[in-house]
């Protein structure tokens, strides 16, 4: 047996390395643990894990923080940051000589202010921002990030925020050259058609259209799906970790399950029988029954699953495994995990749909690609570079397209399911996340998180025909009957 002294050593090492700048009181110790967590979960796909970001698409957390934070004209860096948090920031920036345009999501509603203190703290104590803060740092507190709540500012308003912080022209935003459209718009009755379902985030309510009705009672409403014949429709919380189920006929919330701390892709099986929902922190799988509306099972699937489609027939149903870079088969028999199939080149799949024959899996992953897997092989047939971050994947009904979001973008891409190229990148607004497709596959619908509208995508011309306004904050998903 191996002599148990030099693990002792390398953690007493390890104690004594840590704690040589200044002793940590243990409150800090958990605020440092608490903040790392939310950091792990929520930023770090983006940001990377040790804050290096990935160059041209999100920029690094690492040294670049506190310097931020130690500016000090406009509103200064103390409260830009909790502004960048509660609002996202969209614009042109430079950091270390590296350019990125993209679009941050707004955190405010998603996650609670002692969340965002904590995840603030964490970061300018952490990867190199702690030598680099000037002053002795005092750390974020709820009500401080709560102050900063309530103001109705967009990331463009943030990114205005930043110019005038690092006393640069507020005028070269990019939002600001965009050429105004002549075209005109198709009518709202025209460009959606089945009622569209459209799960508004921050600020918790399902917006129907064309008929723009809002149904309250949906905290946090994240991903949405709809029962076969329409009846039912299924909402995730990202805030509270509940699933809701909605009677269509009258936007009644039914039934509110906790299922985990977070809820977030959800889908009921064809027969209509089970609504599954994901709970990525617990890395479960929980199943619905549709009659009773109460939790039968959780599913142990692996890490961070996120969200799910059926096999063809039903009997079967994939789980992406944004922590595996795989995806889990569930038996939807046995209501059990079968089995793992790898996705390589994909190392975070996000969201998923499938070919109308149940042949291939469509996967778009966290940081801007997509992947097509053949499940008789179950090989990746092919990867592509789609717009940074992650993003909603829809297979258009008549099979000719597939189409992807990009939250940190401003395009929907559009992919030719036969030869495998992309056709065209879709101007849409900034930060389109759900992408579905009408029946009958004549539009394609974006929800544009950061513009806060519907765009409809005409699948004849690809040429956007309509932005449609939700009347909320950050519409994350949505549901049309028969495209589930
Ligand atoms: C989906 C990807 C994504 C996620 C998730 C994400 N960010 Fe960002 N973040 C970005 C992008 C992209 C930008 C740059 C936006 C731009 O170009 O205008 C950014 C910018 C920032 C900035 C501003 C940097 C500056 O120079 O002004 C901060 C601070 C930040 N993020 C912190 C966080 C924290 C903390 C989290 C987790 C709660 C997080 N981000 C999650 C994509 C992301």
């Amino acid at each position: 047996m191996r002599p148990p002294i030099p693990h002792a050593i390398t953690s007493f090492v390890a104690a004594t390395l840590l704690s040589v700048s200044v002793p940590v009181s243990a409150a800090e110790n958990t605020r440092f643990e608490r903040g790392s967590e939310v950091y792990n979960q929520q930023c770090a796909a983006c940001h990377q894990a040790q804050g290096q970001g990935i160059p041209g698409s999100f920029p690094p957390q690492k040294n670049h923080t506190a310097q931020m934070y130690n500016a000090t004209d406009g509103i200064g860096g103390r409260r830009y940051l909790g502004h960048v948090l509660q609002y996202g920031l969209t614009g042109p920036i430079k950091v270390d000589g590296t350019s990125y345009n993209g679009n941050m999501p707004a955190w405010g509603g998603a996650l609670t202010n002692q969340q965002m203190a904590d995840v603030l703290n964490y970061v300018l104590t952490a990867f190199g921002n702690e030598k680099r803060v000037a002053g002795e740092f005092q750390p974020y507190t709820p009500e401080e990030i709560e102050a900063i709540a309530g103001k109705d500012l967009s990331g463009k308003d943030v990114y205005q925020l930043r110019q005038t912080l690092l006393g640069q022209s507020p005028e070269q935003s990019r939002t600001k050259a965009t050429p105004v459209r002549s075209a005109p718009e198709l009518s709202l009755e025209k460009s959606i058609r089945d009622p569209l379902y459209v799960a508004v985030q921050n600020s918790g309510i399902v917006k129907v259209l064309p008929s723009k009705q809002a149904w309250p009672g949906v905290a946090g409403a994240h991903y949405n799906a709809l029962s076969p014949d329409g009846s039912r429709l299924m909402v995730s919380g990202f805030k509270t970790g509940n699933v809701y189920v909605l009677n269509t006929a009258s936007g009644e919330v039914m039934a509110s399950v906790p299922i985990g701390e977070v809820a977030q892709g959800v889908k009921i099986s064809p027969d209509g029988r089970y609504g599954l929902a994901v709970a990525p922190t617990q890395g479960d799988v929980a199943v619905i029954d549709m009659n009773t509306l109460e939790l039968v099972r959780k599913i142990p699937v692996g890490k961070v699953p996120h969200n799910l489609v059926y096999s063809a027939d039903g009997t079967l149903a994939y789980v992406t495994l944004q922590g595996e870079g795989a995806l889990a088969v569930v038996d939807m028999r046995a209501l059990e995990k079968q089995r793992q199939i790898p996705t390589p080149g994909l190392k975070t799949p996000h969201n998923i749909d499938i070919s109308a024959n149940g042949q291939r899996l469509w996967l778009r992953d966290f940081t801007g690609n997509v992947g097509v897997l053949d499940l008789a092989s179950e090989t990746m047939l092919k990867t592509f570079k789609v717009g940074s971050g992650h993003g909603g994947i829809d297979v258009v009904p008549g099979e000719q397209y597939v189409a992807t979001g990009a939250i940190s973008a401003s395009v929907v891409t559009i992919i030719d399911s036969e030869s495998l190229k992309i056709v065209k990148n879709v101007d849409v607004g900034v930060g389109p996340h759900g992408v579905r497709a009408s029946r009958d596959g004549q539009f394609i619908y974006a929800s544009v998180t950061a513009d806060n509208h519907i765009a409809v995508i005409d699948t004849q011309s690809l040429e956007v025909v309509r932005r449609e306004p939700v009347g909320g904050q950050f519409p994350f998903w949505l549901a049309v009957p028969g495209n589930p």
